[in-house]
């Protein structure tokens, strides 16, 4: 589909990723001077082999300039000057990293399994390069991997659905725990009342498999829970439970600050509903809205969906809101952190953010930003799982059959390593 719509749909800032665009930009290039294996004068099937060896040298000649841009731009973060890199000039947007990148040897991984360089009609394109990223993210970080954070919907199970018992992700989690990894889920759902239980129950597959993994009992412990983006925090008890951790065990002075303060929290959550109410009334859309204690959502009403647009624009449009109100001179305090994301099919404000549940979880379990790793299907502006990638290693899958997949890449990586 490449109508005039989507061109100009593409142009919006909040569905492009700068680095991605920018190495599908610089590999279309040598998709676009060359194609050898078509010249006229190549006819023996020794030539069209050459040509396929060149074509593959060209593009991973171009994911190690990238890797050399990326090395470059870690220096200058360690001199505090990130935006002086060349890499910054090129891509504006690009955000921190935590390890350098093997591209070179991720994209000849990938081309091995997928054949990029053998294509003469369709170019690199941005899911080969999401890919390519996170093969080489898992090379990079697998040796010194301490804490391992996993998104809920659609990362680890469908959206909305449960853990199921015969997951293949149930096997590769409890291998992570084995190697005396910390594992976690960082998930925006958040409850009040019975959290334990709900909690429980959505991720029932994967305790019922702990019960059988013969896990020991510090290995378990090492599994946590962190619901409402980073309001609610569990651990696995040997009873296979999960128990709530008092907040005063995890969280700084300054979060419990801003998440006690209620007064707060419902002015920022009243303007966010009142103005999810009027996308409601005007776009006149299939949906309710949720208040919770410290989150606020529009869900689609049973049987309805909604256009990936219209959530965008609820999104976009309430983000507008709260910045306006946040910067108004009313407002004394400093800004309560809040996320405002497109879950796919609803729409949520939620106080708080994935950023400081990583960051919490990694001064309470000890992991620096360079042995930590989200994983998470939510990396455009407008989703949850963006805000991590300032504090730690990510890697952007877009369903749990691709988190199966990083998950199997790194386990082999950890195994050898053994
Ligand atoms: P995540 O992908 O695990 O972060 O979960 C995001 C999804 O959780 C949203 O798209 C919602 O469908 C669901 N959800 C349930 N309760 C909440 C809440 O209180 N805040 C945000 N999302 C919620
Ligand atoms: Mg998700």
């Amino acid at each position: 589909m490449t109508s005039t719509y989507r061109i100009n749909y593409q142009l919006r800032q909040h569905k492009r990723d700068g680095l991605i665009e920018f190495i599908k930009l610089t590999l279309s290039t040598s998709f676009v001077l060359y194609d050898e294996a078509a010249d006229a004068d190549i006819s023996s099937s020794a030539d069209e082999k050459s040509a396929l060896v060149r074509s593959k040298e060209r593009y991973a000649e171009v994911m190690s300039g990238v890797e050399k841009l990326i090395n470059d731009h870690i220096e200058m973060q360690k001199l505090g000057a990130p935006e002086h890199s060349r890499l910054h000039r090129l891509v504006p947007t690009v955000s921190t990293f935590c390890t350098p990148l093997p591209l070179r040897k991720a994209f000849l991984l990938a081309d091995a399994q997928h054949t990029i360089s053998a294509r003469r009609f369709v170019s690199p394109s941005f899911n080969d390069i999401r890919r390519i990223l996170n093969t080489a993210q898992v090379c990079a970080i697998a040796p010194t991997l301490s804490l391992i954070t996993f998104d809920g919907d659609m990362t680890l199970y469908d959206d909305g659905k449960d853990f199921e018992q015969d997951s293949t992700l149930v096997t590769l989690i409890i291998q992570l725990l084995s190697f005396d990894i910390n594992v976690a889920v960082v998930t925006a759902a958040g409850y009040t009342e019975n959290a334990e239980s709900r909690y429980e129950s959505r991720l029932s597959g994967l305790l019922h498999g702990f019960q059988l993994s013969g896990l020991t009992n510090a290995q378990l412990g090492r599994f946590h829970v962190l619901g409402g983006e980073c309001n609610y925090l569990f651990q696995l008890g040997d009873d296979y439970h999960l128990h709530f951790v008092p907040q005063e065990v995890y969280q700084p002075e300054q979060v419990r600050a801003w998440s006690q303060n209620t007064t707060e929290i419902d002015a920022v959550l009243d303007i966010a509903q009142a103005n999810i109410q009027k996308c409601v009334q005007e776009m006149n859309l299939p949906a309710m809205v949720i208040r919770k204690t410290k989150a606020v959502g529009l869900v689609p009403q049973p049987g309805a969906t909604i256009l990936r647009e219209i959530l965008d624009e609820v999104v976009l449009s309430t983000q507008h809101h709260l910045l306006r109100y946040q910067r108004s001179p009313s407002v004394l305090q400093a800004p309560l952190p809040f996320c405002c994301f497109n879950g796919g099919s609803d729409v949520w404000v939620d106080i708080g953010n994935k950023l400081i549940g990583v960051q919490m979880l990694q001064a309470y379990l000890n992991a620096k930003p360079e042995e930590t790793l989200h994983v998470g299907d939510q990396f455009l502006s407008t989703g949850n799982d963006y805000a991590t990638r300032a504090s730690c290693c990510t890697l952007w899958i877009i369903n749990p059959q691709e988190t199966h997949e990083a998950l199997v890449q790194l386990t082999d990586i950890l195994e050898k390593q053994k």
